[in-house]
């Protein structure tokens, strides 16, 4: 072994492996399932028969470790290491629930023969980046292994515990001991039949007879979903295409000859020379298509190794899991036959070194090799931090992603009233409090989530009419864009503002945005010259200006403004006095009643892209969750507004998240491709039948997909992350302190 990852397996014989994640094919479209499927065909065509491919699939089932290590949370120098540690064990009873931390690995091998290793490498190298381009246009993400990574995957192949391993190329050097000697297990017992003893494990490999000659794409997917040990490993040879159609042409003069033979038997025996062994008239048939699929269509001819290795603890255990294993076959029509007398060669052709000395082959063409789909279901688990998102409700396993990993982390969370947006939200809050240092500020139409701030000691402020804790409108941040003016980029929030506040549908006219600039220009000229927050003005200062000019408009708009100045929506009226430096801050306009409820949400916008802007220079996240998001939807203003400010978090380190529950003004608004194009973060519960459709078109959702959002209880639906598509679901437990502090049941709050 090498460490670049090169293994010369014997002499003149050298093998490198690349690693690729699960894509979606079980749940795909029919159309994006052929698509996937001629891709894979392609892939298939490309190698050559000078490449040797291997592709593995080992399963380790009761490995939690790893997920252990992933999901642990550490302990902080703060007041919340309960809740910490309550989260922590919601965390583990998931992952215990799952499928026991079955671990999944997919493997490629594959090997060239050439004279040296610079020569080796130089091919191998060449060949692996076409796999990487081939695995990319199928949407799978693949990476090469190095030697070390190579010689621990046989480690855990070989060993019952995968957290052994301990090598390096330099105690190896100093240790004088072989490569083999790191991976390999305590013992062998071969036995003649039967099973054989690896280490402290039972194993048997088995061949897989393909008997049938049309299959379906969900073998391997059958194997492959068992919870038990399991390696599956086939291998691919190509056939030169001559030599390919050479063979066929030979066998169908072979089969002439026996049909010659068998007439010539008939006529002797004095009965009709029409009738043939029906065996002997299948082979014929079947030869004859084959060979004019290899000259017509785009086939080649692959000699295909088809194993199975089961492990269990014991005898016992071992022959449950190969019954079972073997039941699948047998549905598919095709036989699971254990390897007597060659179980040690089988081992070696389980290993990922690319060489196969199991002499058990049968031919098939391109089309019939590419039916075990390589692919299953993706999964989604990122290394810390990443946030806990549900189970996959296909496999079981935990969902931990990472929102910041995103080209936008700009997320949605839709779904019907009750569906649990605002548990999820709640619950990622909760998340990204208790595992990173980020600021997290939340708008509050509702007023339900004071109680989960203030057990996380947050602030909650309270905007409303009688209220005494202000945000100014007009407050300016000198640093809101590098390249634009402030003032200018505040007067859009302006515009906004005043359109909301005249009811208009419309839209300012030309004219009434002509004397408000002048009017915001002249009232900011104080804090330019002199930034201090004395300086800066509130609305009673545009008011007066307006006043002053002797346009109609701007008499009107000063009418407008009156009510927020003089009148009782003053609250609007005042210079900022919540000036706060906590890190969980939700802003509570409940009682800003219906007309006030947009405005708020508008200034509160403001007031956060403020925040992000500050938060950037100190290289901090800032988390920005919007419920009833679809109240800035209704009018086109705000609409555009929220729109063009949701756009520049991103570039600013913000992660803003809108939930709404109402779907049909989200897709209703003009701006549903901006947001749904600069959303690489949805979280979809459970919708009406009439917005599916249109969800569906927008989104490219297949139809089983769109089951897991049809009638789906609270907490379950499919989760969007970039450009994966899982369906999930989370049942948080009830028994908590974290739940009691996030439902919204009125029997139970
Ligand atoms: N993942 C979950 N696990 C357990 N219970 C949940 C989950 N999600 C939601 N629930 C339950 O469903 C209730 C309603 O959820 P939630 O308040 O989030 O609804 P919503 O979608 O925000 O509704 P609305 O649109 O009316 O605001 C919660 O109070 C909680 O009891
Ligand atoms: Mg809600």
């Amino acid at each position: 072994m090498y460490p670049d990852g090169i293994c010369q397996v014997r002499e003149g014989y050298y093998s490198k492996v690349v690693q690729y994640q699960d894509i979606n094919y079980q749940l795909a479209q029919e159309d994006d399932k052929r698509a996937i499927f001629d891709k894979y065909c392609e892939f298939l065509n490309y190698f050559d028969s000078s490449i040797h491919v291997q592709l593995c699939f080992y399963n380790y089932s009761g490995r939690i470790e790893d997920y252990q290590v992933a999901i642990k949370i550490e302990e902080q120098k703060d007041a919340f290491n309960d809740i910490r540690q309550e989260y922590s064990q919601m965390l583990r009873n998931q992952l215990a629930k799952g499928n026991n931390g079955l671990i999944k690995n997919k493997y490629l091998v594959f090997g060239i023969e050439a004279n040296d290793y610079r020569t080796a490498k130089t091919r191998l190298e060449r060949i692996e980046l076409d796999i990487f381009s081939h695995l990319r246009g199928l949407g799978a993400i693949a990476q090469s292994l190095n030697g070390a990574e190579r010689l621990h995957v046989m480690h855990d192949l070989l060993n019952e515990s995968q957290h052994k391993f301990h090598f390096d190329w330099k105690r190896l050097k100093e240790s004088g001991l072989a490569t083999k000697d790191f991976i390999a297990p305590s013992g062998f017992d071969f036995t003649p039949t039967g099973s054989f003893g690896m280490g402290r494990k039972q194993a048997q490999v088995s061949y897989l007879q393909i008997l049938a000659p049309e299959l379906s794409d969900e073998l391997l997917k059958n194997f492959l979903i068992l919870e038990s040990d399991l390696a599956v490993t086939l291998h691919i040879q190509s056939i030169e295409q001559t030599a390919a159609i050479k063979m066929i042409k030979r066998k169908i003069t072979d089969l002439d000859k026996m049909k010659i033979e068998e007439q010539k038997k008939a006529i002797r025996s004095g009965y009709d020379m029409d009738i043939l062994p029906s065996d002997l008239v299948t082979y014929g048939a079947e030869a004859k298509t084959l060979l004019e699929s290899l000259q017509s269509r785009n086939e080649r001819l692959f000699l295909v190794t088809f194993l199975l290795m089961n492990i269990a603890d014991n005898k016992r255990k071992l022959e449950n899991d190969y019954y079972q294993t073997a039941g699948i076959a047998q549905s598919a029509n095709c036989n699971l036959r254990p390897l007597d007398y060659q179980q040690e060669r089988g081992l070696a052709a389980m290993l990922p070194l690319g060489i196969n000395p199991v002499p058990i082959e049968r031919a098939l063409t391109t089309s019939a090799t590419a039916i075990f789909v390589p692919f299953t279901t993706q999964e989604l688990f990122q290394p810390a931090p990443a946030l806990y998102y549900g189970l996959n409700a296909l496999s079981n396993n935990l969902l931990m992603a990472d929102r910041r990993k995103l080209k936008t982390p700009n997320g949605l969370i839709i779904g019907t009233p009750g569906s649990g947006k605002s548990f999820a939200a709640k619950r990622e809050i909760t998340n990204a409090f208790l595992v990173t240092e980020d600021e997290i500020i939340i708008t509050d139409p509702e007023s339900e989530y004071a109680p989960l701030v203030r057990a996380l000691e947050g602030e909650v402020v309270r905007i409303s009419i009688n209220s005494n804790q202000y945000i100014n409108p007009l407050d300016l941040n000198l640093d809101y864009s590098e390249e634009e003016d402030p003032v200018a980029l505040k007067m859009d929030f302006i515009f906004s503002f005043i359109e909301l506040a005249a009811g208009r549908k419309s839209g300012l006219k030309p004219e009434e945005k002509s004397v408000l600039d002048r009017c915001i220009q002249l009232i900011y000229q104080k804090y330019l010259q002199e930034p201090i927050p004395e300086n800066l003005p509130i609305l009673e200062d545009l008011y007066a200006r307006l006043l002053e000019m002797s346009e109609p408009d701007a008499k009107y708009l000063a009418t407008v403004l009156e009510i927020y100045v003089k009148g009782s929506y003053k609250v609007f009226n005042h210079q900022t006095n919540v000036d706060t430096q906590n890190r969980l801050i939700c802003f509570d306009i409940r009682e800003l009643g219906k007309q006030l409820k947009k405005l708020g949400m508008l200034v509160i916008q403001d007031q956060v892209w403020n925040r992000v802007t500050r938060n950037r220079a100190a290289r901090k996240t800032t988390w920005f969750y919007q419920d009833e998001f679809h109240l800035m939807l209704r009018e086109e203003q705000t609409a555009a507004y929220s729109v063009e400010i949701w756009k520049r978090f991103r570039k600013w380190g913000g992660i803003p998240t809108a939930i709404t529950q109402n779907v049909k003004d989200l897709l209703a608004s003009r701006e549903i491709e901006n947001i749904l194009d600069n959303s690489d973060f949805i979280y979809m519960l459970n919708q009406a039948s009439g917005d599916q459709e249109i969800l569906a078109k927008h989104l490219n959702i297949s139809k089983d997909q769109l089951s897991y959002v049809t009638h789906s209880g609270e907490g379950q639906g499919l989760l969007f992350y970039g450009n994966t598509i899982i369906p999930f679901t989370d049942h948080f437990p009830r028994d908590t302190k974290l739940y009691q502090i996030m439902t919204t049941k009125p029997d139970e709050v």
